[in-house]
């Protein structure tokens, strides 16, 4: 390989102990050689979409955005990065709340979609599995199982462009964790392309496989920083045929808590679905989704939801819900009548992002502490708010059935951000909290995550990291920085 003039000087290189073989439009070409005609997009109009995060806060630049079909043209494209030192952003749907799918870091980079790799490969009925490709998105591969009578009991408000890769490589949480566990739960098996091109097939239909060291755990969560998902088997549950949906308002956390608790004792585990949503959440659906409750205004509501193959779980929900309302648990409520109205009561819950968005700026907090800790925290979480950080108001709601609250705080102008997240993080770690329960911690979080992480933790991070991605080509600037 020759080297041509001072390999730092290309790309813009600094500090990457690598070879330099080829100029960048040389790259490019060699790129463009194994793939086809859409495989390669330099436009910079075309490319945008792909430089910009959902958010709008973080943006990046890349050499090219590189669309392979296939998972061996995934490989083909990764080994060729490895050999000219090039970086890679594995990109699914771009809906990361985290920073973590577009470029970050120094040196060159391209951006890699696996969007075009949307196969539905098998629905296995009486196996409960899906094969499925990483570009697929996740509400295609919800409709496919449905339509073969099971469900893909992962849920979130971005299913209707998030990708199965993206959703396993963030390890996605979403509402129905509390009865389904985060997406790790959901995954039998995986197909990855290490950051030198091999291509891995781990896609075995088999519930119980202990042959070895189970290595797909360690991309599962990983960020894009450890390897590419190029397809995954993932399990199938029965799809409930009965379902009911109820929206309560409550007093306090802690009456939701004891909500939570009379739900499970009475209908179990088919309680699917228990989320806290604050007052000014409302206030904020209302103003800028033209979104209205079916309440009068409360401080806190409950969204909560159960399911089941058997019939009754209606009437065990009334009978829940009557013992709440005696017991002071709640003050109000509405159960959903059909389909419809259950589906408008999650419009609200789905919508809170959104809402939140137009409102204005505002620091997002996806955290975790032990369930029964969380009012406690909440109210600590909020008068720490209040105290030190004038004319900032904390929106709080999320997956109180997981201990996971959005504690998103509206900023006024000219607010320090690192100062929110260092005033919030500091109540999480009091609770021994996570600074990030479901969302990641791409680029975002990163700064948080070594100031709040313990070093040992770090330290096997940055070994597991060096041993897969020795030259830091994976999703630089992401987790570990
Ligand atoms: P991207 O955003 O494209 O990428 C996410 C990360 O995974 C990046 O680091 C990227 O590099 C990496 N990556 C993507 N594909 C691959 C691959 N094939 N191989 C390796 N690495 C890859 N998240 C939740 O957990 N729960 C929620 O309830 C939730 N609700 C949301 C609601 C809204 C309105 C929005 C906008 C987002 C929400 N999210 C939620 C966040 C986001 O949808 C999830 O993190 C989702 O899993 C990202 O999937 P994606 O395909 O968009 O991935
Ligand atoms: C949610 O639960 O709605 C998401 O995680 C998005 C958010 O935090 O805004
Ligand atoms: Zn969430």
């Amino acid at each position: 390989m020759t080297r041509l003039r001072d390999p730092y000087s290309l790309f813009g290189l600094r500090n990457y102990p690598m070879n330099i073989a080829l100029k960048s439009e040389d790259f490019l070409a060699r790129l463009a050689s194994g793939l086809d005609a859409r495989g390669l997009v330099t436009d910079p109009a075309d490319m945008a979409p792909h430089l910009v995060d959902w958010r709008g806060l973080f943006r990046g630049e890349a050499l090219a955005v590189v669309r392979p079909r296939t998972a061996q043209e995934v490989a083909g494209v990764v080994a060729a990065c490895a050999q000219a030192g090039v970086g890679i952003v594995p990109q699914g749907g771009n809906t990361s709340l985290a920073g973590g799918s577009v470029p970050a870091g120094e040196g060159p980079q391209i951006v890699l979609s696996l969007s075009r790799l949307n196969a539905i490969r098998t629905v296995d009925k009486v196996g409960m599995l899906i094969e499925v490709e990483a570009g697929c998105v996740l509400q295609t591969a919800q409709q496919a199982a449905a339509a073969a009578g099971r469900l893909l009991p992962v849920s979130l408000g971005a299913e209707g462009t998030a990708e199965i890769g993206g959703i396993i490589s963030t390890n996605a949480g979403g509402i129905n964790v509390l009865r389904y566990g985060m997406t790790r739960q959901l995954v039998l098996g995986l197909e990855v392309v290490l950051p030198d091109g091999t291509l891995i097939n781990g896609l075995r239909h088999l519930r119980k496989d202990n042959a070895g060291y189970d290595w797909k755990q360690v991309f599962i969560g990983s960020e894009g920083t450890l390897g590419l998902v190029t397809a995954a088997v993932l399990r199938l549950v029965p799809a409930p045929r009965h379902k009911v949906t109820a929206l309560l308002a409550v007093p306090s956390p802690e009456a939701a808590l004891s909500l939570l608790a009379r739900a499970q004792e009475e209908i179990g585990d088919q309680v699917s679905a228990f989320e806290l949503i604050c007052g000014l959440s409302f206030d904020l659906l209302a103003r800028n989704c033209d979104l209205k409750a079916p309440l009068a205004a409360a401080p806190w509501v409950v969204l909560m939801q159960a399911d089941s193959c058997l019939s009754g779980i209606e009437e065990a929900m009334e009978s829940v819900l009557a013992g709440a309302l005696e017991a002071g648990e709640a003050t109000d409520g509405v159960v959903a009548a059909s389909e419809t109205q259950a589906r408008q009561l999650w419009a609200l819950r789905e919508h809170i992002t959104e809402a939140e968005q137009r409102e204005g700026p505002s620091v997002k907090h996806d955290v975790s502490v032990p369930i029964a800790d969380m009012p406690a925290f909440l109210a600590e979480a909020e008068a720490e708010v209040a105290r030190a950080l004038p004319g900032c108001r904390a929106n709080m709601f999320g997956h109180l059935g997981d201990g996971n609250i959005h504690f998103n705080v509206l900023i006024a102008d000219g607010t320090d951000k690192a100062a929110v997240n260092r005033t919030v993080h500091d109540v999480v770690a009091k609770y021994a909290g996570s600074i990030s329960a479901e969302h990641g911690i791409g680029r975002y979080r990163a700064p948080e995550l070594a100031h709040y992480k313990p070093q040992a933790e770090l330290a096997l991070m940055r070994r597991l990291k060096g041993a897969l991605d020795p030259q830091g080509l994976m999703n630089r600037g992401k987790v570990l920085g």
